[in-house]
């Protein structure tokens, strides 16, 4: 069974086979954590998002739709891989935010899976700009994360980065 942890601090310093970024349906970049790994990463993680955003044009509500993600190369930060995932925006728990944040968890670990890699980073998607509460999010991913591992064989270690105080108490407490 992997390790889960977790740390507070920059998910773009660190050297895990990849890092998964709280990304919007365009793909191509914005602020949050999607500016800091842009910002670190460099122009040729911008082209190669540009490129799948491109093939998965008709892809409604894409390029990734919220729930969706895609794997990518790392440019200059120090991980191996990039998984891009979006979030659900919050409006008030009806529109099936928490059936689509626990997808982007999923289907993150499952392209981690598939592409052999052994340990993946998460920041805490949704809680940023997409205002999704963080006590509900922090028990929707520790949930999907946990669920998600029963079926993978390769993956050895997951981390969640907060990148706040109260993030990194509510995990913690969470974790156990
Ligand atoms: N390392 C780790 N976590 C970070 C970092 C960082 N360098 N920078 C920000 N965060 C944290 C935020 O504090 C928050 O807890 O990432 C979490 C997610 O917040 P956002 O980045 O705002 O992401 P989200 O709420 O999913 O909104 C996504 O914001 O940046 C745009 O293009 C993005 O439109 C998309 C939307």
């Amino acid at each position: 069974m992997a390790q889960i942890e977790v740390i507070q601090g920059d998910i773009t310093v660190l050297q895990l086979d990849a890092i998964v970024n709280a990304a919007n349906s365009s793909l191509m970049g914005g602020g949050g954590v999607d500016g800091a790994i842009h910002r670190a990463a460099g122009p040729a993680l911008l082209e190669e998002c540009r490129k799948i955003a491109a093939a998965r044009r008709g892809v409604p509500g894409g390029p990734c739709p919220a729930g969706d993600a895609v794997i990518t190369g790392a440019g200059n930060l120090p991980c191996r891989y990039v998984i891009h995932t979006v979030g659900p925006v919050w409006h008030g728990g009806g529109s099936g935010e928490s059936e689509l944040l626990a997808s982007c968890y999923k289907k993150s670990l499952l392209l981690a899976e598939e592409a052999a890699l052994k340990s993946v980073a998460f920041p805490n998607i949704s809680t940023g700009v997409y205002g999704y509460p963080r006590d509900k999010a922090a028990a929707v991913a520790i949930a999907a994360v946990r669920e998600t591992l029963q079926g993978t064989r390769g993956i050895g270690r997951v981390l969640f980065v907060c990148f706040d105080r109260e993030n990194y108490r509510l995990y913690r407490k969470l974790l156990g």
